[in-house]
């Protein structure tokens, strides 16, 4: 599929997103928050779910945890704009920032599903707890499992990575610190992805 094919097949399914109600998030929500970046991107990042700026403007991480992500993977010369496609495991805001309940994941998954199917991403990384488990389906502490390379059905290689709400309230940038470990690991994804990019 080319990248024109994949932005049609995406809008049809965003399209389709935005007019959901089949959660209760759907009755709160002021938008729904599809995606952000290259539809060609070979990396794709999974967050938790939309907040309070995502919610007004219908863009994942725009907000202060979003910037820093932005920030992180632009150290590496990785951006939204050309390498990554952002999204979340629900498509709604929570009210109050709540974790998404396991229904309301389970509701919104198809839209995830299909995005993974037309973006055929190489690498996705899972940003948080709320998309290991959702994604894996393990419990461990992202703490745990940051920075390996995990299998996945659909071929391609996820790693879990620290969710940047995490290292906002951990702003240390000491060795071994979260945010030290989050720098080592997108430079890990960097020498994958460099590999893909000379195939
Ligand atoms: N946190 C997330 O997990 N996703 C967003 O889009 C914003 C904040």
């Amino acid at each position: 599929m080319n990248e024109s094919e994949k932005t049609q097949k995406l809008d049809q399914v965003k399209s389709t997103c935005e007019k959901c109600f089949d959660c209760e998030l759907g009755s709160t929500r002021t938008k729904s928050v599809f995606s952000d970046g290259s539809p060609d991107a070979l990396i794709m990042l999974i967050g938790e779910a939309p907040g309070q700026n995502e919610d007004e403007t219908g863009i994942p991480f725009i907000g202060r945890a979003g910037k820093l992500l932005d920030e992180l993977f632009k150290t590496q010369g990785l951006t939204r704009e050309k390498d990554i496609y952002i999204c979340n495991t629900v498509k709604c805001r929570p009210p109050n920032n709540r974790v998404p309940t396991e229904t309301e994941k389970a509701q919104c998954r198809k839209y995830l599903d299909a995005q993974i199917e037309i973006i055929k991403p190489k690498i996705i990384l899972l940003c948080g707890a709320t998309a290991l488990k959702s994604i894996i389906g393990s419990k461990l502490p992202i703490s745990k499992i940051r920075g390996e390379w995990i299998g996945h059905p659909s071929k391609a290689k996820v790693m879990p990575i620290f969710h940047p709400s995490y290292l906002l309230r951990n702003p240390s940038l000491k060795e071994g610190s979260p945010k030290w470990l989050m720098t080592e690991d997108i430079k890990k994804i960097k020498q994958y992805y460099q590999t893909l990019c000379k195939d």
